[in-house]
């Protein structure tokens, strides 16, 4: 818990929808949505409804065997269906399902139509070269519409698609593909980032030497940079010429509701990255329900999230939830300020965005620039906002409310996890609002803060934020590691879903996130462990031991704070502490933002062993140490 939340205590405003956005709200009355849900199995049935059924379910859930949930047991249905090919039947055949538009001003339209028949084609490229239903394919790709065609085609023929953010780098990047043991690799050529193409393939040709259970790599041209294909024959092959040549029609695989859909990984107390494993059915409905109250969605939409896809926000809302409602999903790849801060304004204006979701750490970015971008660009199509990922301060709530929102667009501040698949605690746009606050539990969802024991925390005060129900987009396990499932998120209060996160609670029932009550760091809204980032420094020759911490940071909520032990003849000076941030940035990526690094003689311990970070933070932070009887010395 870096962060000083102190200010959100204080916080009284309430901001109640405007006629016109309750008028045009999908769901009106908030109160008796959330009564609905209240039959839980009930309500998630009845929005399983609308979907294409093979064969409908038998059961909606079965919690015979808890927390391994399954819902919808029994049906037969495949996702890619849902999302793609059910709208070409219908007057959505020809809208544009992706609307891609990078940072160079380049767009690509693809309707609902083309979409289908690539997806088609890349299903039975990757069926031609032997890939089947529970197959791993991972892909390293930029914001492109391959990324979202590769990923539909694992889904319409059952293969379980791992996605790894292009900015993670090598060390990150192997130790995922090897966890997963993918078959297949598709990747590009690079990325756009900030006037610059970043090498993605490089990268990529560096982490294959270490990742041997990959049988092809398959290439996107993207950026048009030259690049170097292998001569090992067969291996490698462009993604053009992998499906061109395909038909265009393929059969969906007809899925069993709890067949495994994805597997994505995100950062643990430990050095070793979680394996989130999601399933079909459940995954779509509470995706697609989510989207379509929170976000309001109707016909006329233009959708932009941007998230990217190699995180959960990518997966859940920038494509499956959008598609599953047959809606346009703007994708974007770039810098939110390049080629300068009126960026993203911009492409709202031109092409009319209506639904617009971020992050604070966006958010506050932009804010630095003031108020005279957001002046510059038409933003009268917006109708509803949101953010996620870290608790929003309300000082950027207020900015984004009045300056992009024009005080008649609402903020949808959605509280939820990769492992979470959905949205668990937001409002919906009819919900009234107070600034910093997820509001309260999403229809059909039982959240509440406690102590260690499990009992419930009075009004006002700070505890364990936990889900006391199931939900249908639950992860279903850790891949291959049913242990640490149970033990990280079932077995610490029992009979409950413990998320990670510090919240308390007000007395209307309103939910205020504090932060995480773990070893995670949250930077610009990302995920990452102290014991990844530890185990990076530790690998440099320099470096005996190392401690990791949060520090506050006014735009990306968190940076790192390293305490570092350098072996013998070993001193922190420019060079080193240069080479020290090239060498984190080599086994992490750019997500690890390196803040300050200390030099210390000695770290505080258990007697057994472990570094006590909590003191570490407790000193960054001004506070008392607090019970230090484990202490070491
Ligand atoms: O600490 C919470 C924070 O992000 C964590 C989940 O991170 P990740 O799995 O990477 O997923 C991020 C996108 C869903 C949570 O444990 N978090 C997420 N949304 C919010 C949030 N903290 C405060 N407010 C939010 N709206």
């Amino acid at each position: 818990m870096e962060r000083d939340t102190s200010v959100l205590l204080d916080e009284k405003r309430i901001f109640t929808p405007d006629t016109e956005t309750l008028e045009r709200a999908n769901v009106k009355d908030w109160e008796a949505e959330i009564e609905k849900g209240k039959d839980f199995k009930k309500y998630w049935a009845e929005k399983a409804e609308q979907f294409h059924w093979f064969k409908k379910w038998d059961t909606v859930l079965d919690d015979s065997n808890k927390p391994f949930y399954k819902w919808f047991e029994g049906g037969k249905i495949n996702l890619a269906y849902n999302a793609v090919d059910r709208w070409i039947k219908t007057e959505k055949r020809n809208q544009v399902a992706i609307l891609y538009v990078n940072e160079r001003g380049h767009e690509r339209k693809m309707t609902y139509y083309e979409l289908y028949r690539r997806v088609n084609q890349f299903a039975n490229g990757l069926k031609n070269m032997g890939v089947k239903k529970g197959d791993k394919v991972s892909m390293y790709l930029p914001m492109c519409p391959e990324l979202i065609v590769s990923m539909l085609a694992c889904t319409k023929i059952g293969a379980v698609h791992s996605v790894v953010y292009s900015g993670l780098s090598v060390g990150a990047f192997v130790e995922r593909m090897n966890d997963a043991r993918a078959k297949i690799l598709i990747t590009a050529d690079g990325t756009f980032r900030r006037g610059k193409i970043i090498d993605l393939k490089k990268i990529s040709d560096e982490a294959m030497l270490q990742c041997p259970t990959i049988e092809t790599v398959i290439v996107v041209k993207h950026t048009g940079i030259p690049i170097e294909m292998s001569d090992l024959s067969g291996k490698e092959i462009f993604y053009e010429r992998f499906m061109d040549e395909e038909p265009a029609e393929c059969e969906p695989e007809p899925m069993d509701s709890e067949d495994p859909l994805f597997i994505l990984y995100t950062s643990g107390s430990t050095g070793k990255p979680k394996g989130v494993l999601h399933t079909t059915a459940g995954y779509m409905v509470g995706v697609a329900t989510t989207t379509n109250d929170i976000f309001d969605i109707h016909n006329d939409d233009l959708w932009w999230c941007t998230g990217d896809v190699g995180w959960i926000t990518g997966h859940s809302y920038a494509i499956y939830g959008p598609l599953l409602l047959g809606t346009t999903t703007l994708i974007y790849e770039g810098a939110p300020d390049y080629p300068d801060p009126g960026a993203w304004w911009r492409i709202i204006e031109k092409y009319g965005v209506t639904k617009f979701y971020t992050a604070p750490t966006a958010i506050r970015h932009l804010m630095r620039f003031g108020s005279s971008y957001t002046r510059d660009y038409d933003l009268s199509s917006l109708k509803v906002l949101g953010t996620v990922g870290e608790p929003i301060n309300p000082e950027a709530w207020m900015w984004f409310y009045k300056n992009v929102g024009k005080e008649k667009a609402p903020i949808m501040d959605t509280w939820w996890q990769t492992e979470t698949g959905m949205h668990l605690i937001a409002p919906l746009p009819a919900a009234p609002l107070k600034p910093g606050s997820v509001t309260r539990p999403f229809p059909g969802i039982d959240a509440d803060v406690v102590d260690e024991d499990g009992n419930p925390v009075p009004v006002g005060k700070g505890g364990y934020l936990v889900i006391k129900n199931p939900w249908p987009a639950m992860f279903r396990t850790l891949y291959e590691d049913e242990q640490r499932y149970l033990d990280v998120y079932w077995n610490q209060i029992p009979g409950v879903y413990k998320a990670g996160d510090m919240a308390r609670k007000d007395e209307n029932g309103y939910f205020w996130i504090q932060g995480r009550s773990d070893d995670v760091l949250k930077i610009a809204g990302h995920r990452i462990g102290t014991a990844e980032v530890e185990s990076a420094f530790v690998s440099h020759p320099a470096v005996a031991e190392a401690a990791v911490i949060g520090k506050s940071d006014p735009i990306k909520g968190q940076v790192i704070k390293a305490f570092l032990i350098l072996k013998e003849n070993y001193v922190l000076k420019t060079k080193l502490i240069g080479d020290l941030k090239q060498h984190v940035r080599y086994e992490l990526g750019p997500v690890a933002v390196l803040g300050e690094i200390v030099q210390v003689e000695s770290l505080p311990k258990t007697r057994s062993g472990k570094i006590m970070r909590r003191v570490l933070k407790a000193k960054e932070a001004g506070e008392d140490i607090g019970d230090t009887s484990t202490l070491e010395e």
